[in-house]
């Protein structure tokens, strides 16, 4: 096992390029599965969760090959195989599978999914969407079995705003008979990526990115090729830690608008910010104001962006506050950031983060965004040297993390554990 070290306290400089967005690549890939021929998607992230996902293809019978930032998917010989164990545990988004093998053959056994569990994330939406088609679900063993004799197209209003359930009832209905409409659909981009994807294999989407989505079922659907949209996530992250860091940095090759409630905030805090076509510029300042961050469901402030606005909000004046409306708990980097001698308390939905410097200290990373609250949080500590383990989370989110650091000035690299 690695453990990633940091010598802070240096300001981020430079520019640094964001890849295709993880969530978007790890609904794609198994997206292809519905098509008869060769699927290209260029502008992939190099991530764990993504090779990841390139084996369970493989282990159906997809000739997959990835060179570079770009995925050849040819699921021509694929089969419908169960899949109850293996590759499928080992991440969340394995639930696609579920949409994806249950347009094409209606029918699929998918192991619960694993990956990031900062809390109970239930899927049951998915599973309304799928019965809603004419699937029969049942939950054999800690596996899902799915079955329709035919999928036919409905009305689904979804009780929970929810970008996972969102998604795989699109998979699912581009091959299910006549009109689907999805009602309270999630807006995330990555939804309309994927969308965008499928109208590219010759579905008929329409209403992606708003909360009604209409989908006609085809019998058929075609190869293409498709390039990911860049990660607003792994953008905002690398936001937050030039701001933190007090650096000066060109975040490049992102959609600005994805990134519009995180600027706002930034902005509020007294972050310079600087917009450009496909670029933003983060200007630290020595000082920054406390403010409040509410993390809601897409246009609002990103979920995957709050652990490490924590991280920020300890080098703001003051004290702030963060709620979190997406999860009610993905509060696990704090403990962690108090070793780092935050002072932040939570309380129901909320953590309260008096502003404070902080100091180096051994840390755990828990998930994925909670790992790089710790960076970002090492980042800005200027004596010692703060150690990070459970980096195989950061991995399956940030493409080349150290590399990027390490060229815009920062003193990281990893070390066996
Ligand atoms: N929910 C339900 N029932 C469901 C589905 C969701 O109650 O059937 C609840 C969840 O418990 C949560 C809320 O609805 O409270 C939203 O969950 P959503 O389904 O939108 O999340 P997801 O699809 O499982 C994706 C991202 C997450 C990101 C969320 C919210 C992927 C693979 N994951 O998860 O990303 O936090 O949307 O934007 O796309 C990450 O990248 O670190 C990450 C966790």
């Amino acid at each position: 096992m690695e453990k990633l070290m940091i010598s802070g306290g240096r300001p981020l400089q430079g520019t640094v390029t964001i890849s295709g967005a993880k969530n978007s690549a790890i609904a794609l890939i198994p997206a292809a599965i519905l098509a008869e021929s060769e699927v290209i998607l260029d502008n992939l992230p190099l991530l764990s969760d993504v090779a990841v996902y390139s084996e369970i293809l493989e282990e159906l019978g997809a000739n997959v090959s990835w060179e570079g930032n770009q995925m050849r998917i040819d699921p021509t010989h694929i089969i419908s195989l169960p899949m109850p164990n293996g590759p499928v545990k080992k991440l969340r988004a394995s639930y696609y599978m579920m949409g994806a093998m249950l347009g094409r053959f209606k029918e699929a056994v998918i192991g619960l999914p694993g990956g990031c569990n900062f809390e109970p994330r239930p899927i049951d939406q998915h599973i309304k969407g799928f019965e809603a088609l004419g699937a029969t679900v049942t939950n054999e063993h800690g596996a899902i079995h799915l079955h329709a004799k035919e999928l036919k197209g409905a009305k689904i209003y979804l009780d929970v705003v929810s970008v996972g359930a969102t998604i795989n009832i699109m998979l699912a209905a581009t091959r299910a008979k006549g009109s689907t409409i999805i009602e309270n659909a999630a807006k995330e981009p990555e939804i309309i990526d994927v969308a965008t994807l499928l109208n590219s294999m010759g579905a008929s989407i329409k209403g992606a990115g708003t909360e009604t989505i209409r989908i006609e079922g085809k019998s058929e659907l075609r190869g293409c090729r498709h390039s990911i949209i860049p990660d607003r996530i792994q953008a905002g992250t690398y936001m937050i830690a030039a701001a933190a860091t007090r650096g000066n940095v060109l975040i490049d090759n992102v959609i600005p608008k994805h990134l519009e409630a995180l600027t706002a905030k930034l902005i509020e805090m007294g972050v310079g910010i600087e917009e450009l076509d496909e670029s933003i510029r983060v200007i630290g300042k020595e000082k920054y104001e406390s403010i409040d961050v509410k993390a809601l469901v897409y246009p609002g402030f990103a979920t995957d962006l709050q652990s490490p606005m924590t991280s920020l909000l300890t080098q703001a004046e003051g004290v702030s506050v963060l709620s979190d409306f997406v999860y009610s708990n993905r509060f696990k980097h704090v403990p962690e950031l108090a070793r780092m001698g935050a002072k932040i308390r939570v309380e129901g939905r909320s953590a309260i983060i008096e502003g404070h410097p902080l100091n180096a200290a051994k840390v755990k990373a828990t998930d994925l965004r909670a790992g790089a609250a710790l960076v970002i949080a090492g980042l800005t500590v200027s004596e010692g040297i703060t150690e990070v383990t459970g980096v195989e989370f950061i991995d399956r989110g940030y493409d080349h993390l150290v590399t990027n650091l390490r060229e815009l000035g920062a003193d990281v690299w990893r070390q066996n554990d």
